[in-house]
């Protein structure tokens, strides 16, 4: 999807549809006027209620020049950046339905939005740049259209342009800011494309290499360690998950740094569990094609990376990610082994299921001994637990840090991917202790997502400023929400509004 940002009005723009976005105080009369200005009929105002996410078609005679079609898109009270995002998000979805390739938003009223939501033009155009890309989100590249009647049917058209246009003064704030929400757009479906593909499409190898294709977008440093030098790192963690698979670990390692002194050195931490069968102690085969989302924290983290690389944003980021199979079979480790990760802590493994944190165990130390990081960040689809606590719209996180808590936590409310704390009470480290190891890796009953990440805390040694966002739920929701399948890319928004209040 190309941008434009062009000085114009908005009825004046030539494209397949121009976009109106209405508040419900502006439904009333300036609507019913703005349409009458436009030539187009009023019949679309009669079930239109312009709350956020609401949509309704008009049509006017339009001599080529300019949209024939217009997309009234509801911000419902428009007094929050959110509605706004919601809005975006609908519109696009909408248009490709519609087979639209060429798209205008008309931001007259920009200046106005932004003193309504108090927010700023150029936030604004980023929310509505990034969630136009969002809401265009489709997977269908492993369609082949064979079965089709016309060749290709079954796929959709994607949207070609999009133009923002206005007549204000804030036409740069809007550019800018159009601009960077186009990559983040770009990065979070990026991150999606990845958790879409199935266990048979994308190996550790292939998440190693789309961390490098990502390092060519962003001009940054991608090392990816293979098996030979994983085990010279005696990874231990790694290597026991790897064990019962037909295929190699991959241990990747991306670096961007900033042009002039970096602020802060912040590492990330991705779960690559590429698909997640538990191992030994085998998951149900009810639900379990879902688990070729296990790498979510993994492609949250690439994109994150990348993103932050082409808004050239003032850290160091360091990105971090353990990548392997969790599979069954006679060379895959038992539960209650025993097996010694990289730092020299020993764990039992009383379920093999529970493998996210063995792989973390050792990225964690990795991240913590080669960088020395300001801030270090995991990300990880690890519990269901979790998703039993928040659900599936929100992800729960724990740090010990009261500051980079609070950070976190604004972060998901400005960006809409919401994170909830849990404690990291000594209590719940109780539930981990093991007869024969250092730590178990399971807590038995309750408590599942935090006696995680208590286990996680184990490895980051002594690190002070360390958070752990179990994204279970919202990097995959269940069926049912959003009709456009599967993955949200959830967390690449979180951390770009984390590093840019870093910064
Ligand atoms: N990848 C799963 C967690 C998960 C579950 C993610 C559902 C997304 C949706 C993880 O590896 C896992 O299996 N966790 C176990 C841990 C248990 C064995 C202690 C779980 O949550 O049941
Ligand atoms: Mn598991
Ligand atoms: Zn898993």
């Amino acid at each position: 999807m190309r941008l434009t940002v062009t000085a114009k009005e908005g009825g004046s723009i030539k494209a397949d549809a121009l976009v109106l976005f209405i508040s419900t105080k502006e439904l009333k009369k300036e609507a019913a006027k703005l349409l009458k200005n436009l030539g187009a009929d009023q019949g679309a105002l009669k079930d239109f209620k312009a709350s956020a996410g609401d949509i309704a078609m008009a049509y006017r005679e339009a001599s080529g020049k300019s949209a024939s079609r217009l997309i009234l898109a509801g911000i419902g009270d428009g007094d929050k950046p959110e509605l706004f995002r919601k809005a975006a998000q609908a519109v696009t979805s909408k248009a490709v339905d519609l087979k639209i390739g060429t798209l205008a938003f008309d931001c007259s009223a920009s200046a106005q939005w932004a003193k309504q939501s108090k927010s700023t033009a150029d936030e604004l155009a980023a929310i509505l740049a990034g969630a136009a890309q969002y809401g265009a989100y489709r997977f269908e590249r492993l369609k082949s259209g064979k079965l089709d009647k016309k060749k290709g049917e079954s796929k959709s058209k994607e949207i070609r342009e999009l133009a923002f246009a206005s007549l204000g003064d804030e036409l740069a704030a809007i550019k800018s800011g159009a601009n960077a929400g186009m990559i983040v757009g770009e990065c979070q479906n990026a991150a999606r494309d990845l958790v879409n593909l199935p266990g048979n499409h994308l190996s550790a190898e292939e998440l190693a290499a789309a961390a490098v294709e990502a390092g060519k977008r962003g001009g940054f440093e991608v090392t990816v360690f293979d098996k030979a030098k994983i085990t010279e790192l005696q990874m231990g963690g790694l290597l026991a998950v790897n064990k019962g698979s037909q295929q190699p670990p991959t241990f990747t390692v991306m670096d961007y740094k900033p042009e002039g002194k970096a602020k802060k050195t912040v590492a990330l931490v991705g779960k690559g569990v590429t698909f997640d069968s538990g191992g030994i102690s085998l998951k149900p085969a009810q639900g379990m094609e879902e688990m070729k989302s296990d790498m979510g924290g993994a492609a949250c983290v690439i994109e994150a990376v990348e993103a932050a690389a082409r808004l050239e944003l003032p850290v160091r980021v360091i990105g971090v990610v353990p990548a392997t199979d969790n599979m069954p079979s006679g060379s895959a480790q038992k539960p209650g082994d025993v097996i010694t990760t990289m730092s020299g802590i020993t764990v039992e493994v009383g379920n093999t299921d529970a493998e996210g944190r063995l792989i973390l165990a050792d990225a964690l130390a990795y991240a913590k001994k080669e960088y020395d990081p300001d801030v270090m960040i995991d990300l990880a689809t690890l519990t269901g637990a979790c998703i039993v606590a928040l659900g599936y719209p929100v992800a729960g996180f724990f740090s010990n840090d009261d500051a980079l808590a609070e950070q976190l936590f604004k972060s998901g409310q400005a960006s809409g991917e919401k994170v909830w704390q849990f404690p990291l009470w000594g209590e719940y480290a109780e539930m981990i202790k093991s007869d024969v190891a250092d730590v178990h890796n399971t807590g038995g009953r309750g408590a599942g997502a935090i006696t995680a990440a208590k286990f996680l805390e184990k490895f980051i040694d002594g690190h002070k400023h360390w958070a752990h966002v179990d994204i279970a739920g919202p990097a995959f929701p269940a069926k049912g929400g959003s009709k456009v399948s599967g993955a949200t890319g959830f967390g690449v928004r979180l951390l770009v509004e984390l590093l840019k209040g870093l910064s």
